[in-house]
């Protein structure tokens, strides 16, 4: 299951603290001109000591690209890329070779595999999702050729919340700050409440919201290949990601349907949209030509500057201490993560949408 898509497809390989993490990307469109500095540019808001609320473990994130890229344009043939793996310390890391870190994919990894890589965390790490951002930035290329934008941002941090609803905001309001949360007085509470919390040696979590502009109506295939349904999957296999809701979400089980019905209007030129967008862009699994607008919500990571109780690999109590260099809140380097999968699944929903209609 290392694989994502069914016709614009990801295969992610690499550990944490390997030589390389990396990928192939297969159903590119050929012939398309590639924009490098795009690429790098989405690796770089994803790259761990970009800021100080970030961990400062330092990685270049250069992504060498081995295949199906010549003279700058996609050749048709498999993409295949390599980024290297430099800063690793795997000394850090020599206390969870024995002992689980609560929380984490250790106790899991080695229930399911019985050997693991235990270094970073190894393929549990997030160090993988830098994999997704390359097959995300390439996606996001084709669709914007289509008028099909990707935009995603903090939203929430621990208790901090932006005021507001789905908004429409620029990317330049959204890279203001380091929290990535366009309204810049939430953005300085959300900074206090990191730093707080780094203070207090802990952790905290968020929401990421992300709106999808220029979708046409008619793109998700129901009834198992719900648009939300691959959202909702694309998202849920984000590290640290503990909750899903497009449109009005799970405020929608306390409205009355007279409150939340979307309400169809119809310009002179018979274009077709709906007055209020509660149900986020989607409507029986399909795009129905407005934005769509999810959230998802991502925990507090679980390792902390401080000593956790837990068990070692023999069942004994122990207590752990985890020396390594980790993120207070993940949640700003995750924003250019939700964007590369839901880049990805929109292009694969709208090859199927055409390939359904051959
Ligand atoms: C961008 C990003 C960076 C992360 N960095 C860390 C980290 O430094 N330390 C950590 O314990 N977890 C980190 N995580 C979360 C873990 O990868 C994740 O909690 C772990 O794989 C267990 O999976 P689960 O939380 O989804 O169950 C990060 C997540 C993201 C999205």
């Amino acid at each position: 299951m290392n694989t994502f898509g069914t016709l614009f497809r990801l295969t992610d390989f690499g550990e944490s603290h390997g030589p390389a993490i990396g990928g192939v990307i297969d159903g590119m469109v050929p012939d398309f001109t590639v924009d490098m500095d795009f690429i790098r540019g989405a690796l770089g808001r994803r790259r761990p000591g970009q800021s100080r609320l970030t961990t400062q473990r330092r990685e270049a994130d250069e992504v060498r690209f081995l295949s199906g890229i010549f003279e700058g344009r996609t050749t048709g043939t498999p993409i295949a890329f390599v980024i290297e793996n430099s800063d690793q310390r795997s000394a850090d890391y020599s206390e969870v070779a024995r002992a689980f870190r609560p929380c984490h994919a250790d106790y899991t990894y080695r229930a399911k595999y019985g050997h693991r890589d235990y270094r970073g965390g190894g393929r549990a790490s997030a160090r993988e999702t830098a994999v997704r951002v390359v097959g995300g930035a390439l996606a996001q290329q084709v669709l914007a050729a289509k008028g099909i934008t990707i935009t995603a941002y903090t939203s929430a941090i621990g208790g901090v919340a932006m005021s507001g609803g789905v908004g429409d905001y620029s990317a330049d309001a959204i890279e203001a700050n380091p929290v990535r949360c366009p309204d810049a007085a939430a953005a300085a509470l959300m900074e206090q409440e990191i730093m707080a919390a780094k203070k207090a040696d802990d952790t905290l979590g968020g929401v990421i919201s992300c709106t999808i502009k220029g979708l046409p109506a008619g793109v998700g295939e129901p009834i198992f290949g719900k648009l939300q349904a691959m959202l909702a999957a694309a998202m849920m296999s984000i590290n640290a990601a503990k909750g899903f809701e497009y449109g009005d979400g799970f405020a929608a089980a306390t409205m009355r349907g007279s409150e939340s019905v979307d309400t169809f209007v119809s310009d002179s030129e018979g274009h077709v949209s709906t007055l209020t967008n509660h149900s986020g862009g989607i409507q029986g699994g399909i795009s129905n030509g407005m934005p769509v607008t999810f959230r998802v919500a991502f925990k507090p990571i679980a390792t902390m500057p401080r000593p956790l109780d837990t068990i070692d690999v023999d069942g004994k109590a122990t207590v752990i201490e985890v020396g390594g260099r980790h993120d207070c809140c993940v949640v700003p380097r995750a924003v250019p993560v939700v964007e590369a999968m839901a880049a990805m699944t929109v292009l694969d929903a709208l090859m199927l949408s055409c390939a359904t209609k051959l």
